[in-house]
């Protein structure tokens, strides 16, 4: 049971990193289309279904499963998992913020920048590496 719940956990992981790097992708874009325009329009659409169909319920699976097998698996003690758990809730909030701009752009009062965007892009890459070296490696 252990295994496969850890295989569930590892493919929502995958569908909810996929999001999470895609979706400030399309923002930087996105803040290249004029408000109104028929290209806006269409990354409004793009946005809402990303984190509607892939990124929300990926998210819940992935804690899900996740705190199963820290359960069944007796991590909670661990070092690694709650050093893991940590950057994950940073994660989770920075999903937070995605679904708030996603809320924003769908409502064409963005004021953020392209280059805000760029930068951002960047830490669910930083946080995902921490992550998995964590759950890998388990250093401590
Ligand atoms: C949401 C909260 C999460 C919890 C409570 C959690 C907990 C766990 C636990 C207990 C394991 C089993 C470790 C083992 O059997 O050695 C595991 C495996 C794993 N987790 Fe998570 N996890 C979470 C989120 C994440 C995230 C966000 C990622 C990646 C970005 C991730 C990546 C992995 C990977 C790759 C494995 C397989 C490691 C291996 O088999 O060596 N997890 N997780």
């Amino acid at each position: 049971m252990y295994e496969w719940i850890k295989a569930l956990h590892i493919i929502a992981v995958i569908a909810w990193m996929a999001g999470m790097l895609y979706l400030p992708r399309l923002f930087v874009y996105h803040c290249e289309a004029e408000a109104g325009s028929k290209q806006s329009e269409t990354f409004k659409v793009m946005e809402r279904r990303l984190l509607k169909a892939i990124i929300n319920p990926a998210i819940v699976v992935t804690w899900l499963a996740g705190l199963y097998l820290a359960w069944a698996g007796h991590w909670f003690s661990a070092g690694w998992l709650n050093a893991k758990l940590l950057l994950v809730l940073v994660l989770s909030g920075v999903h937070g913020f995605f679904s708030r701009w996603v809320k924003d752009f769908g409502a064409d009062r963005n004021q953020r920048t392209r280059r805000f965007y760029r930068i951002i892009n960047e830490v669910p890459t930083i946080l995902m590496i921490g992550i998995v070296i964590l759950v890998v490696v388990k250093p401590f």
